[in-house]
């Protein structure tokens, strides 16, 4: 099928069918579980795609097979450096780093996933000197259980550290506590442009006492931008650049992208966030290729 047939066959899903595939196939792609392991990353790329062509249907797997699968496949994704990790997250290091310089952060990680990415910064910036108490917040069970081990890793134990099997939107509603930061990291995009103004709304309540900032890693749309014009970008891009995986290999991850990723342009976003009561919108980093950009909202 032609990329025009693909994108323009894009469903408008219900959340709830969001939901449920959050449920059976956690994330749609995941890393391994420790930095050792990662090290590995041109043999376990070639592993993945070989892998990934010989892999039964995804249909036919189990949910602990599918989790395996996507999971490998992000690992090449991440290796790849394709969606600019390394220069995103390196922006969020450097702010969380001034943020904690007068006292440790609590964070709160919406769609924490497996945390790989966000406990080597803990890690890096001396683990409980960074961070006070950590929650993360994701509807993956098995990525929660991947996210214990590494954030144990980061915060030499996990006494100061809680996780929830939850919807994100729903916990961030019926929540009570204060942060000093919230993260969602390739998170927010799954959301509805309503849930996305709701969210904030909810996550500006939690750091309003603490004159806290939501920080946002995410894909994003050029200025004027339509969805179908980003997918056919994003497409396009994933054809051209993401060479460790095969087509094989690339397919769930298109699969996943035409149904589920809803980013929106910035304009949208300070729009929304400024309505939700956050002052200041600053852009931390924009990623060179144009599809992701590293935000930080303050309350
Ligand atoms: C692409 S992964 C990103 C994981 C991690 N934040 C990172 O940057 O590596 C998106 C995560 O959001 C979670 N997720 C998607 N929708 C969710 C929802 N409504 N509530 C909670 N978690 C959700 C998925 O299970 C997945 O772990």
């Amino acid at each position: 099928m032609s990329l025009p047939m693909l994108v323009n066959s894009v469903p408008q899903i219900s959340k709830a069918t969001l939901l449920q595939q959050s449920r059976t196939v956690p994330c749609c792609f995941f890393r391994k579980q420790t930095r050792r392991a990662s090290s590995a990353s041109s043999s376990t790329g070639a592993t993945v795609t070989n892998a990934t062509m010989n892999a039964p249907r995804q249909e036919q797997m189990s949910p602990t097979q599918v989790f395996k699968r996507q999971w490998e496949i992000y690992q090449v994704i991440l290796d790849g450096d394709y969606l600019e990790h390394k220069a995103l997250y390196g922006a969020l290091q450097q702010y969380l780093h001034r943020k904690a310089a007068s006292r440790p952060l609590r964070l709160l990680d919406l769609g924490c996933g497996d945390s790989d990415y966000i406990s080597r910064v803990i890690e890096e910036c001396g683990g409980r000197a960074l961070v006070a108490s950590y929650t993360g917040v994701d509807l993956s069970a098995p990525a929660m259980e991947i996210s214990k081990e590494n954030i144990h890793r980061a915060l030499k134990g996990t006494d100061q550290a809680e996780w929830h099997t939850a919807d994100f939107l729903s916990f961030a509603t019926s929540c009570q506590e204060e942060y000093d930061c919230i993260l969602m990291s390739f998170a927010m995009h799954h959301l509805t442009s309503n849930e996305k103004a709701e969210i904030l709304v909810q996550c500006h309540r939690l750091l309003q006492n603490s004159g806290g900032a939501f920080l946002m890693v995410d894909i994003m749309r050029q200025p004027d931008e339509t969805l179908t014009d980003y997918h056919v970008r994003s497409q396009r891009d994933v054809d051209h650049n993401w060479v460790g995986l095969t087509p094989e290999a690339r397919a769930p991850f298109t699969d996943h992208m035409l149904k589920y990723d809803f980013p929106e342009t910035f304009d949208l976003l300070e729009s929304i966030s400024k309505a939700a009561g956050f002052k200041n919108v600053t852009i931390l980093h924009a990623a060179s290729k144009g599809i992701s950009q590293c935000l930080a909202l303050e309350s």
